[in-house]
């Protein structure tokens, strides 16, 4: 494995012509983590074009949950393409669309009856969630969190928390978007316990200051943050939140399209805290990888928008539909939630090693297979440290190491590796990322001159 992994020149030469087509025709707006292009893959395993191999630690974002290429995925995509691959559901109705609402409406917390509804992205299905909201409230107002991420589409660019590169000179943004604190005890200088009470405090002074709860149609959370950090929701945060949304007659809404699908240990994160979310938000890892999201949730909110009112000319396409059925069926076979917290663990021992012998991680953090280290400049100030981050990424790219960055000050690297990555593999990406990072710690020639 060492032997065919370690020590990459990349790009290599396929790679780097196809960067120069790609920066002659593709938009820079569409950034990369790394300058190499896929081949083929197979389980946590990517090859690039000059036959580089790769640990995937990113999972495509989290999408890749189940690994890739599963031969069971694979076969139901071309089966489902041989037979048909668009009708549109809103001309001509498909039994996989149907199959997989049966399904999700079981699989998803809460027993009383469900409805479910497909898109594309996970952006559409959050627009789509809140759709469904403000028409089954009659209420215009959200409430989102600080840190948030929710996608780049104009209702959910608003609703994400990030200003760049996310959001600036993309305005004006959706009106009726409001934002409250999100528990981060790290930067909070708080106990979770004092930084979930503080937020659930701020949101009381909100409903006073700046929005009447009986405009507010929905509080949307993500349970653990993703692309703002691994902030984890302190246990008995979301019960409050939902306390608080009952109260008022808010709806819950969980975005769970980072977080679902075993990826905190659980099928979906908000199982740890027990609470059942009026609508959920489903994508990424429930279709390996094809383009499939979701909105599931109580059937007598569902069904008040009217007919005609909801969907799109590819929502819940068949291909993609006949893919995240057979992700479930694999996740109905196999204990996915236990080998998410045993990698999990796996990874947290070495960051939390790691943190024990290099200052510069300031906090490490995570549930399940969702875990997250925070790089600080000092650990006394917490000055966020990118630049590191950025030499920790290139060191761990050139050991053959997929490895992303996520968190407002670019300063977290984050863990979403295919759960189905075997020991040896997930030792040698712990003995790499170990190296990456030492190799950073020390002092460089021109630091000791
Ligand atoms: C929690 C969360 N919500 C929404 C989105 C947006 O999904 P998409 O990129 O499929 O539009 C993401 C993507 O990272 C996400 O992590």
């Amino acid at each position: 494995m060492s032997e065919q992994i370690a020590h990459l020149s990349i790009p290599g030469e396929k790679s780097r012509d196809l960067l120069a087509r790609r920066q002659q025709v593709v938009a820079r707006g569409l950034s990369a983590t790394m300058n190499v292009f896929a081949a083929k893959a197979d389980g946590a395993v990517i090859e690039d074009v000059d036959g580089n191999r790769f640990i995937d630690l990113a999972g495509g974002i989290g999408a890749m949950n189940i690994g890739h290429t599963r031969p069971e995925v694979t076969q139901a995509i071309a089966e489902q393409a041989a037979k048909f691959t668009h009708t549109c559901f809103t001309v001509m109705m498909y039994e996989p669309y149907i199959e997989l609402a049966e399904r999700l409406v079981k699989l998803t917390p809460g027993d009383f009856p469900k409805k479910a509804i497909f898109f594309n992205s996970g952006a559409e299905a959050v627009e789509n969630a809140v759709k469904i909201a403000r028409y089954a409230t009659g209420r215009p107002a959200v409430i989102v969190f600080d840190n948030a991420y929710h996608g780049r589409t104009l209702m959910t660019m608003t609703m994400t928390a990030k200003v760049k590169p996310y959001k600036h000179r993309f305005g004006p943004y959706a009106p009726e978007v409001y934002r409250a604190p999100f528990p981060y005890p790290y930067r909070m200088n708080m106990t979770p316990e004092q930084a979930s009470q503080a937020c659930i405090q701020e949101i009381e002074r909100m409903f006073v200051g700046e929005v009447a709860p009986d405009q507010v149609a929905a509080i949307i959370i993500e349970p653990v943050q993703g692309e703002g950090g691994f902030m984890v929701s302190p246990p008995g945060f979301l019960r409050d939140l939902q306390a608080l949304c009952a109260k008022h007659g808010i709806l819950f809404i969980a975005d769970e399209i980072q977080t679902g699908f075993c990826r905190t240990g659980k099928m979906f994160a908000v199982e740890h805290d027990g609470v059942v979310p009026d609508l959920m938000i489903v994508a990424k890892s429930m279709g390996a990888g094809m383009p499939i999201s979701g909105v599931i949730g109580r059937a007598d909110i569902m069904d008040v928008p009217p007919p005609g009112t909801l969907g799109g000319t590819y929502s819940g396409n068949p291909v993609a539909c006949a893919a995240a059925l057979a992700v479930l069926d694999l996740y109905e076979k196999e204990d996915q939630a236990a080998l998410s917290r045993r990698v999990g663990q796996a990874v947290l021992d070495k960051f939390t090693q790691l943190q024990q012998r290099f200052s510069f991680i300031g906090d490490v953090r995570g549930i399940g297979g969702m875990i997250a280290m925070e790089l600080v400049k000092d650990p006394a100030t917490k000055e966020p440290d990118a630049q590191k981050v950025g030499e920790i990424l290139a060191a761990a790219h050139k050991r053959g190491l997929i490895l992303i960055r996520a968190g407002m000050f670019d300063n977290v690297i984050r863990v979403l590796v295919p759960l189905c990555i075997t020991d040896e593999q997930l030792q040698y990406a712990l003995n790499a990322l170990d190296e990456a990072v030492s190799s950073v710690a020390q002092p460089t020639p021109t630091a000791i001159a």
